[in-house]
């Protein structure tokens, strides 16, 4: 019973969890889109439910099935995920984006379907989208905003200067030119950034990192 105790370290926290990637439509018929799984989050979501905690999964478009005792809201666009997540972070004490938001989506998504002999398409005009993980951590207060960023190069660096420009309390720096992390893989070579530095974790399994994460954010 006090082993059972001990886990509990998230009873009592509401998360909000954003995962998978976006679809941006270009028209009914087509989107662009991500090769996201959206295994992280939807581990994440399994490892606060384990904790303890209630768990709102903001889930964009994937094949992976959402875990039981958690409340799913599937949505298809990032503005879609922005509101689903604005709305569920008004109750949550913690909030972790994991979402491969799509950066662009276009203009002017046509309301039918492009047919090529009519409307021959070469390009595509393209806005930015808003930023989920930025807007949440404007909005924190004193709530725990933890974000990732999928890197190659210097991974540590990269969210250092994510950290700064989002305005969360950490980043889970994860090398995606490993073979053994990232996309695809059932692995991650992660780093916990904050402002008080760099915390260097093992490769670990996604449910291993998720508790990491989560007993992190618990303090
Ligand atoms: N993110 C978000 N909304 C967006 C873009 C990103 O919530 N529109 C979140 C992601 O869920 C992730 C973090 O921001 O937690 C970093 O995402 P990433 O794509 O690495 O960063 P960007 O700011 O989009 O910069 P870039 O893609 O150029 O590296
Ligand atoms: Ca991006």
């Amino acid at each position: 019973e006090r082993a059972l105790a001990a886990s509990q370290v998230l009873a009592g926290e509401r998360v909000l969890i954003t995962a998978g990637p976006t679809h941006e439509p270009i028209d009914p018929v087509r989107f662009i889109g991500n090769r996201s799984s959206g295994k992280m989050g939807i581990a994440l979501a399994r490892a606060a439910r384990d904790m303890g905690a209630e768990v709102t999964l903001v889930l964009g478009p994937c094949d992976a099935p959402a875990p039981h005792g958690v409340r799913v809201e599937r949505v298809e666009t990032a503005h879609e995920m922005l509101d689903a997540a604005l709305a569920s972070f008004e109750q949550a004490t913690m909030a972790i984006c994991a979402a491969a938001v799509a950066d662009y989506t276009p203009a002017h998504p046509a309301d039918h379907k492009l047919k090529k002999g009519i409307e021959p398409l070469s390009s595509i005009e393209l806005v930015p989208t808003e930023d989920i993980l930025r807007a949440l951590s404007e909005r924190k207060g004193d709530r725990v905003v933890v974000g990732f960023a999928a890197e190659t190069g210097d991974p540590v660096a990269y969210a250092q200067r994510k950290l700064d420009r989002k305005g969360c309390d950490a980043i889970v720096a994860n090398d995606v030119s490993r073979s053994d992390s990232g996309f695809g893989s059932d692995t991650d070579k992660a780093w916990w950034v904050t402002a008080d530095g760099v915390e260097e974790l093992p490769v670990l399994a996604k449910d291993e990192l998720a508790r990491k994460i989560l007993q992190r954010m618990a303090g």
